[in-house]
């Protein structure tokens, strides 16, 4: 089996969305924000694509790893399950922003289209598909205060905003791929990178191997987010 990495694209985003879905479905992060009594996997499904989209139109690097297999590569049992094109694993940046700088028209508008896509999608769908509303805004508080307090290069920072790899292909250096155009690049212009990451262990141990370092946690009622 071979896996490429492309850049994501629209037609991309329903295996992205499963992927991710995959991924995070043990996430602490997840299993604290959503009551999964009322999980209801569709308009996750909606919600997800919307950011993705959101990405897309705003110039967010992504990218995504695939599946590929040329005629003459022997089939494992772990590719008989992965189909050729099948997505494993999505990276997902936000270039940095200076503090100098306002934020862009385009993002402004993406940003409220996005608010309007959800809101269709709470009509669409009768609510937030389980979503704990009052746990997600507890979340983007101590977000927005880590930010201000540990993001002090007036420069900005790469913000990898979402990283994941399919249980069944962990450890076999798709991760370090999947993040290595944009850390390259990071690192040819001397610019900074963070990510945050709701689970400790093993992640820490993985990030920090991909050259980031611990520099604060953040408690978020029963569950701990840890940022890198
Ligand atoms: C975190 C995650 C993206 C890593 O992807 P991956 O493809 O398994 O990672 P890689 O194989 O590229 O490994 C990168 C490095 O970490 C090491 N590593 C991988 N798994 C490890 C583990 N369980 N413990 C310690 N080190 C590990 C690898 O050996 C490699 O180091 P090296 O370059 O020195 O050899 C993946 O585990 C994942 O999707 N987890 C679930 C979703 C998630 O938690 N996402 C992160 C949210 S921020």
């Amino acid at each position: 089996m071979s896996i490429e990495i492309v850049p994501l694209v629209e037609a991309d985003i329903p295996g992205a969305v499963d992927c991710v879905q995959r991924s995070f479905a043990d996430d602490p992060y997840f299993r604290w924000v959503f009551n999964l009594s009322k999980f209801n996997i569709e308009r996750n499904s909606a919600s997800v694509a919307a950011h993705f989209q959101y990405g897309i139109n705003c110039k967010c690097p992504a990218s995504v790893a695939k599946v590929t297999r040329a005629a003459s590569d022997r089939k494992t049992d772990r590719d008989m399950m992965l189909a050729p094109g099948t997505i494993v694993g999505v990276a997902w940046w936000y270039p940095p922003q200076p503090l100098s700088q306002p934020q862009t028209w385009t993002v402004w508008a993406q940003d409220w289209l996005l608010s309007f896509k959800q809101l269709m999608n709470n009509i669409r769908f009768l609510g937030r598909g389980g979503l704990d509303v009052n746990r997600y805004w507890i979340w983007k508080r101590l977000q927005g205060v880590a930010h201000d307090t540990l993001w002090v290069d007036p420069r900005g920072y790469y913000f990898c905003n979402l990283l994941c790899v399919s249980s069944a292909v962990r450890g076999m250096g798709i991760g370090k791929r999947l993040m290595q155009e944009i850390m390259d690049k990071a690192d040819q212009e001397g610019m900074p990178c963070y990510l945050e990451s709701s689970k400790g262990y093993p992640n820490v141990a993985i990030y920090e191997k991909m050259g980031f370092e611990l520099i604060d946690k953040i408690e978020c009622a029963e569950a701990e987010i840890l940022a890198l």
